[in-house]
């Protein structure tokens, strides 16, 4: 799924936590040195290191927080890999933070500082391994273009009942899908060959985000597992899912598509 925090689509969280993760580990490597060759030139450029890692690492969370929050799919796997990958960086922060207090107190011994940078640093690489897994297995803020997909489309939709107008009849080309938020709901609006369709935003195997996925032939795929449904009909046409997914009613007119909820 796109990513919320973007620059010209380019997800932003993976590109500043690069910062932090050299800054930090230079902080451990710079530390050691000092050790190793008793220079004070080193620990101050540990010093600056950590202070930078700390402060970019806090920058990177924003947009973290953000594609947390609006892009990863709820109740579902990557939204607890999500949860456990910020908890990690957040006690990872804390350590690194007062390692850095320690420091400039001057009145700790430097191998607790070692220590707590060797930690914040073994932290630093499970978090990071996390968010590997939500990049390049989960999806999470990866544009996908299929063939005849389009630019991905999300809509917000307040205070709607009834038939609520959610495309103009032409916007989706066959093959396409957009993604409205309605009522705390997370609905795919689609166009087959056989015409406009409505279901849920959320596989049955693991919490995948439909809209996320690929449709072709009125059949979606979940991007995570593969796992396929008929989306006029909700069926499980192949595993490992193997509960349907939820549809809706759609209206067409000359003009507009309506999504009826009752
Ligand atoms: S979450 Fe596993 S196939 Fe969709």
């Amino acid at each position: 799924m796109k990513s919320k925090a973007n620059f010209k689509g380019h997800p932003l969280h993976p590109i500043l936590v690069s910062f932090p993760i050299a800054f930090l580990i230079g902080t451990l490597i710079f530390d050691v040195l000092g050790l190793v060759y008793d220079r004070n030139n080193f620990y101050t450029t540990a010093m600056y290191l950590e202070i930078a890692g700390i402060g970019f690492a806090l920058l990177a969370a924003v947009p973290g927080i953000i594609d947390y929050i609006f892009v990863i799919p709820p109740k579902s796997s990557a939204k607890k890999r999500g949860a456990t990958h910020g908890l990690i960086n957040i006690t990872m922060v804390i350590i690194f933070s007062v390692a850095l207090l320690l420091r400039q107190k001057g009145d700790a011994s430097f191998m607790i500082i070692i220590g707590l940078e060797i930690a914040g640093v073994i932290l630093l690489s499970i978090a990071g391994w996390l968010g590997g897994t939500l990049v390049f297995r989960n999806q999470i803020g990866v544009d996908i273009r299929y063939a005849h997909a389009g630019k991905w489309k999300e809509e917000y939709i307040n205070n709607a009942d009834g038939e609520i107008d959610v495309a103009s009849i032409d916007e989706l080309k066959v093959n396409q899908m957009k993604l409205i938020h309605i009522k705390g709901k997370r609905i795919v609006v689609c166009r087959t060959e056989k015409g406009y369709a409505a279901f849920d935003d959320h596989c049955t195997h693991r919490g995948g985000s439909l809209a996320g996925g690929a449709m072709i032939c009125g059949t979606v795929q979940c991007p995570w597992h593969g796992s396929q449904f008929d989306v006029h009909s909700g069926t499980v046409v192949a595993g490992p899912a193997n509960k349907n997914i939820s549809v809706y009613p759609v209206k067409e007119t000359d003009k507009l598509v309506y999504l009826i909820l009752s």
